[in-house]
Parts: structure tokens; sequence; C-alpha cells
């Protein structure tokens, strides 16, 4: 079949749908809740941009995987014997069974449970039993995937031309780097399965609109300004929303963070870039993102002598954030399931020497954050629900979801490029 004298994409329909999207509105119905939608961004956009898959503390010694999916799609993240982390597909050489099922693990060489091919932790090729003459182990290594290490978190890419990721690595490393993810351990890993289709977890991870009404817990000790609003940055754009009281408070912090070393500019997605980084004051006294605003763990992370009352706070496009406290790391990723559900990882990372009980205790770590996510599920999963209704209508972004609005527009002009590549 042919479309103007061209033949008809698989996509044709995205494009088409992409054409009625709307600045400063919502998506049209069916990139959220279509099979052809979630067809579309698992099989062509997210293997054209980098994905952030786990941290260094997730293959923390050689021999450690982590096996990192993206719909039908297998990834082993691995450790080898020389310290440096690569990344394979997880389909034998051989007839292409799947040489790892469980999520982590530890392993001196990687073999195929099938016929027992083992590889190396470098995807080599190390034995085959029985094959003919002639066979070359060396052509028959794992099909090595990119990895990027941007100060201890790892992003992949799954497709041919990974695109340019240098300044996110500059900008992010240069912040998180003195929390030495390399010396932290993940004291505890959740994964909720979120009813909902993937952009809509990542446009509520993308605004605090929602929190006043929604997150007691986080805004105790968090707060709701600096995530898409309140900032000094802010003020003047059109349609800021100023907040005097906290400008001040930033302020005074701000100076507080340079004598400390701390301070850098806020970083907010710039150019076509898919980062955005800023230093925010912890509320309410809190020194930590806990119930009590306590630390969680007494065994505080490099560079800090002492508590200290703000936290780091990292986002990529398409799938992660990140939060550093002067005592533990919460990092948070998503990749989709189906077109209406969703995986959320969660990761609690302290101080490798740091000893559960003694330190910290697992459920005053991970309660704010354990309790948030459940609260963010149940929003991602009415508004799946009520955007697959008939009374859908794209709707208006409010002054506080420009972070929203720019994870939209990062998912648009992807998918457009991608479509080009498509023909
Ligand atoms: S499929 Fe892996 S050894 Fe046969
Ligand atoms: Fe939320």
């Amino acid at each position: 079949m042919t479309v103007c004298g061209r033949a008809m994409s698989r996509y044709d329909a995205i494009a088409a749908l992409l054409d009625q999207d709307r600045p400063g509105h919502t998506l049209p119905q069916q990139l959220y809740v279509g099979q052809a939608a979630f067809d579309f961004d698992t099989q062509v956009l997210l293997k054209s941009v980098w994905l952030f898959a786990c941290t260094v503390a997730h293959v923390k010694r050689p021999g450690d995987y982590f096996r990192f999916d993206l719909a039908n799609t297998s990834v082993l993240i691995v450790r080898g014997r020389d310290g440096a982390v690569r990344a394979f597909y997880n389909s034998c050489r051989h007839r292409g069974a799947r040489i790892c099922e469980a999520q982590t693990g530890q392993a001196s060489r990687l073999m195929c449970p099938y016929h027992i091919w083992t590889y190396g932790l470098d995807g080599r090729l190390l034995a085959a039993r029985n094959m003919a003459d002639g066979f070359d182990k060396a052509e028959h290594g794992l099909i090595p995937v990119a990895i990027e290490n941007v100060g201890g978190l790892l992003f992949v890419c799954l497709g041919d031309t990974p695109p340019p990721i240098d300044r996110v690595k500059a900008d992010i490393a240069a912040q998180v780097a003195p929390y030495d993810l390399e010396h932290c351990k993940v004291a505890v890993q959740d994964e909720l399965v979120e009813e909902a289709n993937w952009k809509l977890v990542m446009e509520n991870n993308r605004e605090c609109y929602h929190c006043e009404s929604n997150h007691p817990e986080l805004l105790a000790c968090l707060g709701s300004n600096g995530f898409g609003k309140g900032l000094p940055e802010d003020a003047g754009a059109a349609g800021a929303v100023d907040d005097t009281k906290f400008v001040e408070v930033i302020g005074a912090e701000r100076e507080e963070w340079k004598r400390l070393g701390l301070y850098h500019e806020l970083i907010e997605f710039p150019g076509d870039w898919w980062h955005r980084v800023a230093r925010l004051p912890l509320a309410n006294g809190a020194v930590s993102q806990t119930v009590d605003g306590a630390v969680a763990c007494t065994k505080l992370l490099a560079p800090f002598a002492a508590p200290n009352a703000s936290s780091l706070s990292v986002w990529t496009q398409p799938n992660s954030w990140h939060h550093f406290c002067s005592d533990h790391v919460v990092s948070f990723s998503l990749m989709p399931i189906t077109p209406d559900r969703t995986l959320v990882r969660t990761s609690w990372l302290v101080h490798e020497e740091a000893v559960e009980g003694v330190d910290y205790d697992v459920a005053n770590l991970t309660a704010v954050w354990r309790a948030t996510n459940l609260q963010d599920a149940w929003l991602a999963q009415i508004n799946h629900r009520g955007i697959g209704s008939d009374g859908y209508r794209p709707g208006p972004y409010s002054t506080e979801e420009k972070l929203v609005e720019r994870f939209k527009d990062f998912y648009t002009s992807r998918a457009r490029a991608a479509l080009a590549l498509e023909g």
C-alpha cells in the first residue's frame, strides 16, 4: 500500500497522532493507551535514546550482573574481572536462549543453561562443545550493547546509533561524582508495577502540582518548590509561580552550599539535552528524605562530614530520576511492560560499610518513598483510566507543569525523528 507515492509505514498512525498534538496540552488519547503507540515506543522510540538501567552499585563486584529488559529485549549489565562494566544482549549465540533469567546475580562465567555454551564476563565465548571443524569461537561472543557510566549512573542504548551523551555525562558526573557511588551498596530495591502507561508515570514524576493534595510524607521533608516551580531562575518567566519565601530560603542555602563547595547552577534540559540537575533545600529542618527528617543512615556518604539539609536531584529523559542526600541515595527508573502497565524500580543506596540494623533500618530508610510511590501509582492509574474513556480531550498544563511539557516535547521530538528514520 502507498501513501502519496511512498510505502505506507506501519507507524503512519503514530505520525497522524503526533500531528494532532497541541502545545501546552496533554497528548492525544491513543498515544497514551493504544497498542500501536506502545509498539512504536518500545520497538522504535526507546531504542533511539539512552535509557537509565541501574547504578554501578548494582554491579559492585566482578561477576555481578543486572538484567535490564525493554519489552521483549533483555540486556545483561556485567562487571568484568578488570572492573569495567559492560552490557550484552541476554541471548545466547548458539540457538538464542536467554542466558540469565534472574534479575541480578553473581557468576564467574556466563553459562547458557540450554547447551552450556559458556562466556567470559567480557562476553567472549569460552566453551562450546562438539561444534564442527572451522567453528570460530571468536565470532560468537555475546553481542555488545552501548553503555555509558554517568558518575555511577549506567545508561544503555539499544539502537545502532546512540545519540550524544557527552554533555549529560559532564553535567551530571560533576555533581554526582562526590557521592562516590562506586563505594555505595544497594540496601534495598523495590519493583512496583503501576497500572498506567509509562508516559503517564513520567508525567506524574515531572510535576509537584499534585503534591500538596497527595504526598504528606514527602512534603514534610522535601517540600514542593523546585520541582517545576518556585526557583529564582523561574522568576519573570511567563506563568512563573513565585514564592518569595522559598526564593529567600534557597538564596541563603546557596550561599552555604558555595561555602561547602556543593553549589552548582541549575541545569534544566539545556538546548536539546535530556537532563536536569538541581540542589534543593530540604523542608522543615530535615536533613534527609525520611519521615522524621533525621538521617536514615548514620554512616554518611562522601563528601559529608555532617548531615546536610539539602538534596541533589537528577532527572533524565525518558526514564529516570534520583535524589542524593548526605546519608543515602534513592534512584528511580521505569520501563514499559504493556500499554497500561509500567515497572517502577526504586533502589536505596547507602555507604558500602553501613550495616543494616546498626547504621540503618530498612523500614525507616524506605518509608517516605514507599508511601509516595504508592500514592503516585494510584494517581497514574486514575489518570490512565480517565484518558482511556470516551470523555477524554487533551487538557492544558498549569504553570507548575512546565517540566511535564519538557518531557512531552522530548517524547514528540524524538518520536518524529525516529519516524523520519523509519521512512
Ligand atoms: S541456546 Fe545457549 S547453549 Fe544452546
Ligand atoms: Fe507524586
